[in-house]
Order: C-alpha cells, then structure tokens, then sequence
C-alpha cells in the first residue's frame, strides 16, 4: 500500500483521500484552511457528501486517514502527492492556474526522492509541464489523473468509476499511479499527459452541450405541444443517445461546467480554432436561465404584486451543499432585479447560515426553514433545484398558506395532476 498527500481538501481532495484510505493505502490530506483541517481531525466533515462522513471516521479510527495544515507538511513523508486545489475561472476566459503553481512550489523541496506528483485538478493542456517546471526536481515524476466525479455521488463515483484516465511520459511513473486503483474494478487508461487534460474537458463540455441540447428541445416542446418527458425517454431508447443526462432543468451549473466549457474554448482559441460551437452551447444556457425567471416572474398575479415568490432549492442540483454557480442564483438575480421579492428554503443553506450572503451579498433574498414557511403569503411557488422532499409537498397546506395558485415546476419533479386536483395551475418545462 502507499502513502499519499492530499493538497487541497474540498470536493474533490477529501473524497480522493477518503476513499484512497478506505481501499487500504496511507493518506494525509492537507489545507491551507486551519479551521477546516481542525474540523476534519475532529471528525466533522464539512460538505454535504452522501457516504463521506463515514469513510472519514473509518480512516481516523485505523490512522489511515490524517489532517495536517500546509502541504509540505503532508508531501514530506509520502511517495505521492495528488494536488486538488481550485483552478477557478480566470478574468480572461482561461483557467488560473495560480493555486496550482503556489502548491506545486510549496512542495518542490520537501518531496521524497522518486515521488510522484499527480494533478487531478481540472488544468488546461500542459500543465503537467507547467508544475514539473515549477517544481524544478528532475527525480520527480509530473503525471495528470483528472477526476470525473459528481458531487451529491462524489463517493461512489470514485469508487465505482466509468473509468481512470492518466496522463503520463513516463510509462513507469504511470503503472505506479495505475497500481493506487488495483481495488477499483474499472478500465484504466493511459495515454499522454495532453490526452489525458484534453479528455477531461472534452467530457465535461460534451454533458454540458448535452443539457443545453435538451433544455432547447424542452422549449421547442412548449412550442409545439409535446411532452419532454416522452421525447427524451423515447430518445434514450436508442443506446447511441442513452439515457443519462437527458432531464431538462432550469439551466446547468455547478462549480466545474460553466468554467470548464469556457476554458475549453479559450484552450481552442490559444491553440488557433474558432470552437464556436461551445460558445451557443452557453448561449443556450443563458437563454434558459432567462426563460426560467420570466416563468417566476410571469407567475406572479398582478392583482397580488409585492407578494413575493416561494422558491424551493438554491444548490446546483440535489445532494449537495453547493452553491457555487448555482442555476437556481442565476435565475433568482434576475427574478429579483425585475423587482419581484423571494423567499427561498434550501435543506442544505439554512438561514442561520451566512453563505449565501458571503457568496452573493447582492442577491437581497428572505431564508426560510421549510417549504410551507417559504410559501407563507407567496404569490406562488417555485421548484428550482430537484431535492426529493420537494416532490412530496402537501398542497392543501400549500393552498392554506399562499396567496396565489400557481406552481412553477423547473425540474418537472412533480406529478401536474397532484397540484391542479388542488387548484393550483402548473408549469413545467417542455411539457
Ligand atoms: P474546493 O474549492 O472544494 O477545494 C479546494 C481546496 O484547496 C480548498 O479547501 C482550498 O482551501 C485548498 N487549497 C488551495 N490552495 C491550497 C494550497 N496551496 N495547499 C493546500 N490546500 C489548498 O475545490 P474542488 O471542487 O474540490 O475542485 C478542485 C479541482 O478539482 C478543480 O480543478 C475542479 O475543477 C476539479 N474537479 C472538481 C469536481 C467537483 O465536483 N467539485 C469534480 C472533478 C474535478
Ligand atoms: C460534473 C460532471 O458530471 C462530472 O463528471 C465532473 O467530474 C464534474 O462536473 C467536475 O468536473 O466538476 P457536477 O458538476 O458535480 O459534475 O454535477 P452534474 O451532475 O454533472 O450536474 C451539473 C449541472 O447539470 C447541474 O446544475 C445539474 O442540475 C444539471 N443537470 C444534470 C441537468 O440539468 N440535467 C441532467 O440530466 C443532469
């Protein structure tokens, strides 16, 4: 078994160091946030994460699991060193690697000899040249193994891959990083290190496409009368399209898709092709969060105007705590700057909680601690992100509290016939 540093403990590090330590190896995950470090030595996982917490108490209980402030402190006694440190959007369209080239440089000379360090941060092709020029260490071996997780199922998805990409000049170096995924039954591939960075942002901007495809045809739906529902089910039939990620929404968001696509089409540009077609791919999406907030703004009577809207969900999406690049915040900030008030309840943002006012101190929104007290005196009522709890609200306590009768489904998670039984009107999206 082997011993692995863990630069960077959010989504993507913690889960990686998880789930290495419960497949047997000897794994020190570290932050430069103290007060997260201290969290997680005391065993408190600080992200909503289906099955983390309880990886996390495993690894604390047989010591192979351990949190330390500051990488060098980790890289120092272990043979790999995974960085998964945010590589976020840069003012230009590309992706800032700055984090990526502070933690490479803060474990340049504490690295054992013959480490292995491996960038499973999202980064634009060449960056594995980027850090082994930062690191300057011509013993240590520079190898890309993006991560494909999804959060909400970051656990399973690592333990159960589709696949282990790595990225690799050096074929040794390669069949070590391979050897760390012996327990995982998946395929395991190995090619350059430009492959390997090509492939993650190929995939991600290929989903991404994928949504913005099948929110237009929800619209086109609308349009001509059809049902989404049974379009896409009768699309998923056929194996070339399958059935995965066809569900329309509200727009697509999250802390990877909007910057990798952008990212990617900013690689293309660099690189001397008009990638264009990823650009109408985010038009669309911004077209849907448009359409989105003209339904909450259009379902608001104008006989009962300065009531505000009940909206229920804030994350990107259900199973996670995460707000970053919300769609459900893009259509709220239009929603509110058209002068309409909300009053949103999300299960994971409570509003004891400040982060949604650090995140977006402009958006100027009530918190509620459940559905019905969001819906209290609501013109209507809208379902934004598609958490399971929403699919089973009471609609006579619903109808005992609201003011106006109209229900904006933008996740189409419920049954239309269970809210208009109450006399309530329903809209979905493409159907
Ligand atoms: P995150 O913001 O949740 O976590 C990053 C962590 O790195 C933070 O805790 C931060 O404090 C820490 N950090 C920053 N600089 C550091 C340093 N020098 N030393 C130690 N720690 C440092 O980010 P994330 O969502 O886990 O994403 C990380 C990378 O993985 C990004 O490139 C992202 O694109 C990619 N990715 C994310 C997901 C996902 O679902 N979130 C999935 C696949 C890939
Ligand atoms: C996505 C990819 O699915 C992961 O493979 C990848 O590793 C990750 O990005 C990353 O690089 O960070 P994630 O952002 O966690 O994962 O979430 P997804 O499940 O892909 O959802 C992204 C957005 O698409 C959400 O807003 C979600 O609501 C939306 N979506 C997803 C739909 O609207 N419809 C669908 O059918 C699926």
């Amino acid at each position: 078994m082997a011993s692995i540093a863990i630069i960077g403990t959010g989504y993507v590090g913690l889960t990686t160091g998880a789930c290495f330590s419960h497949l047997g190896h000897d794994v020190i995950c570290a932050d430069v946030d103290a007060e997260k470090i201290a969290r997680l030595q005391a065993g408190e996982v600080p992200i909503v994460e289906k099955g983390l917490d309880r990886l996390v108490d495993e690894g604390i209980r047989s010591g192979k699991l351990r949190f330390v402030v500051g990488a060098a402190n980790a890289s120092k006694e272990c043979e790999f060193h995974y960085l998964c440190v945010p590589t976020p959007q840069g003012a230009d369209g590309a992706a800032d690697l700055s984090y990526l080239e502070a933690a490479a440089a803060e474990i340049a000379s504490v690295l054992p000899n013959k480490s292995v360090v491996v960038n499973k941060s999202t980064v634009p092709v060449g960056s594995t040249r980027v850090v082994a020029r930062v690191l300057g260490r011509s013993d240590v071996a520079v190898v890309s193994n993006p991560e494909f997780l999804r959060e909400g199922t970051a656990v399973s998805d690592f333990l159960q891959p589709d696949r282990v990409v790595i990225g690799s000049r050096d074929q040794e170096a390669a069949i070590r990083v391979a050897a760390l995924y012996s327990r995982i039954a998946a395929p395991i591939m190995v090619t350059d290190p430009v492959s390997a960075e090509t492939i993650k942002y190929a995939s991600n901007a290929f989903l991404a496409s994928k949504l913005s495809f099948v929110n237009a045809i929800a619209t086109l739906c609308e349009k001509v009368g059809a049902d989404v529902n049974d379009v896409v089910l009768g699309m998923g039939y056929d194996t070339r399209i399958g059935r995965e990620f066809l569900r329309p929404g509200p727009g697509w968001g999250g802390s990877c898709f909007p910057k990798d696509t952008k990212a990617l089409a900013r690689i293309a540009e660099d690189a001397g092709y008009d990638f264009h077609f990823l650009d109408e791919v985010l038009r669309v999406n911004q077209d849907q969060f448009d359409r989105t907030a003209q339904k909450l703004i259009d379902s608001v009577d104008p006989a009962l105007s300065g009531s505000h809207v009940a909206v229920l969900g804030l994350t990107f999406k259900a199973g996670t705590d995460d707000l970053r690049d919300s769609p459900s915040i893009e259509v709220l900030k239009r929603v509110v700057a058209a002068g309409i008030p909300v009053t949103a309840y999300d299960p994971a943002v409570l509003p004891r909680e400040n982060r949604l006012a650090e995140m977006y101190p402009e958006l100027k929104i009530e918190l509620a601690s459940d559905p019905y007290a969001a819906a209290d005196g609501a013109a209507s009522l809208a379902i934004l992100t598609e958490w399971d709890e929403f699919a089973w609200l009471d609609f006579d306590k619903l109808a005992e509290v609201m003011r106006g009768r109209n229900i904006v489904d933008a996740r189409n998670l419920l049954d239309p016939t269970i809210p208009r039984r109450r006399g309530f009107t329903y809209r979905g999206v493409g159907r």
